[in-house]
């Protein structure tokens, strides 16, 4: 027996050794088909415990934040960002746009509008395509998110699923367009690039002149873009050939930040609306016209805006409730209304003279289209009333004017789904409702909502604020928008 017992101990060991091999190399060879499968089902969505690295942190977040910036830099002006319609800074910041596109799988081309298109036919090309877009113009003195982010992170998640081999299996194609001009600041007419994609914009919108007197038409032609009112009207696309559009932006606003979450689903759009208002009166000299036989434009002007904030602050003393506007359309007014004079000037604008003329805009915003047209009713008609006492004379030009959107509620449930599935993955476990919220800033959306179904995702700013350098989005939020796209585009595979 002593002399079995190492004999023994022997076998044991072997068998034990022989055991452990197997085990590991079951387990090894488990683990290898596992990563294997990983790269075809990377989100798992009710997957709380997802490895960083399949949450593709080098292409949603830290890329996506270098292109943010990267595009934040290119600029008409120095220090500060401003790419309006057609500038030579947009046409850099298109290129570099296109460029990222073929990064990301796509073939991409300019339109006689000057928006960036970037396309996948995916395995079946004629399907109608899903949209995905926003605008590279910003305003004056502008944040480097809004527009540029809804770009950026819609090539994100695509470039996800082009290094992975997967953008080829979507079932429809995808289209990301970068729209030339949402914010209207240079012809103060907005969504020159998808309205004509949308179809609702005017031919004569190429006749609208800028500050220098160039013509849309002429922008266009300086860019080398020819276009014609045929070519305008040729760039609509035929909604049989669109299955929605989807747009992610800066919320521009506090909710999401005061919620604690990254993201939000849009349930609509307010409507707008933006005159401008010309005040003309008597140019003179400043010292020698007594007060009182004096016809100012300047003061009338002030009382007119005055006028305006108090209708909007107040909207319930102004409008009757008789007609169109029952309490219901005065409640959600006092809910909503917004508007702001973002713009004057005067003639000849010197301070010993008094001017001959001074131009003001005026934007207004809510959800209600009813209340919304009485409030330009009843100020229109204000406003006259102060012109004609003060002897000045009134010109209140419509400039744009587009209705509210309620965005289609089965793609803003896929939207919130997609959300949901992005911030659960990156934060490990339950986050609760995705917010839905509406939009008092105008997108691209809605003028694509006259094509095609549209939804919308909202990402967390510093602070609410927009429209200003102080615009912020944290690097991990970038990386939530990203990857709730990406876990949306799984849906059409
Ligand atoms: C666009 O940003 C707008 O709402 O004016
Ligand atoms: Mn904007
Ligand atoms: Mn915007």
């Amino acid at each position: 027996m002593a002399s079995l017992r190492p004999f023994y101990f022997h076998n044991t060991n072997i068998i034990f050794c022989v055991l452990f091999i197997l085990f590991f190399s079951l387990a090894f060879s488990l683990q290898q088909s596992l990563l294997l499968i990983s790269n075809d089902t990377y989100l798992d969505i009710d997957n709380s415990e997802v490895p960083k690295t399949e949450l593709f942190p080098e292409i949603l977040r830290d890329e996506a934040v270098g292109r943010l910036n990267e595009l934040g830099q290119v600029s008409d002006a120095h220090g500060y960002l401003e790419r309006t319609f057609l500038s030579h800074a947009s046409v850099r910041a298109g290129k570099l746009i296109s460029n990222w596109m073929e990064d990301s799988g796509l073939t991409t081309w300019v339109d006689s509008m000057g928006n960036v298109h970037g396309r996948v036919g995916g395995l079946n090309p004629s399907r109608k395509a899903l949209l995905i877009g926003s605008h590279l113009d910003t305003v004056i003195d502008a944040g480097k998110f809004d527009g540029s982010l809804g770009i950026v992170s819609a090539l994100s998640a695509l470039k996800v699923l082009h290094v992975n081999g997967r953008l080829e299996k979507l079932r429809r194609p995808v289209e990301v367009i970068a729209f030339s001009d949402e914010e209207g600041v240079r012809f103060q007419s907005t969504f020159l690039g998808s309205g004509a994609i949308a179809g609702i914009l005017p031919v004569s919108s190429l006749h609208i002149r800028d500050k220098s007197d160039v013509t849309v038409q002429g922008a266009l032609k300086d860019k080398s873009i020819v276009t014609n009112e045929d070519s305008l009207l040729h760039l609509k696309y035929d909604p049989e050939s669109v299955f929605a559009y989807i747009e992610i932006h800066i919320e521009q606003g506090p909710v999401l930040e005061s919620v604690g979450l990254p993201l939000g689903v849009v349930k609509g759009i307010a409507g707008q609306t933006r005159l401008k208002v010309t005040v003309k009166g008597s140019q003179g000299h400043a010292g020698t016209v007594p007060m009182s036989m004096r016809q100012d434009p300047m003061p009338a002007a002030a009382e007119l805006i005055v006028l305006l904030e108090s209708l909007c602050r107040y909207p319930e003393n102004f409008i009757s409730y008789s007609g169109q506007c029952d309490a219901s359309v005065v409640e959600s007014l006092k809910g909503s209304l917004v508007c702001t004079v973002g713009e004057i000037s005067s003639w000849p604008s010197a301070s010993n003279v008094i001017p001959g003329q001074v131009t003001f805009t005026v934007d207004i915003r809510a959800m209600d289209d009813l209340g919304r047209a009485a409030i330009i009713y009843e100020l229109s008609n204000r406003m006259y009333q102060v012109c004609d006492r003060r002897s000045v004379s009134c010109l209140v030009e419509p400039k744009h004017d587009a209705n509210a959107v309620i965005c289609d509620t089965g793609l803003s449930s896929q939207l919130k789904s997609a959300a949901y599935a992005a911030v659960k993955k990156m934060a490990g476990e339950d986050v609760g409702e995705v917010p839905v919220l509406m939009s008092g800033a105008g997108h691209d959306a809605m003028a694509m909502s006259h094509l095609a179904k549209v939804g919308m995702l909202f990402v967390r700013c510093r602070g609410g604020i927009s429209h200003s350098p102080e615009e912020h989005v944290l690097d991990d939020d970038v990386w939530a928008a990203g990857l709730a796209i990406l876990s949306y585009l799984e849906t059409q595979m």
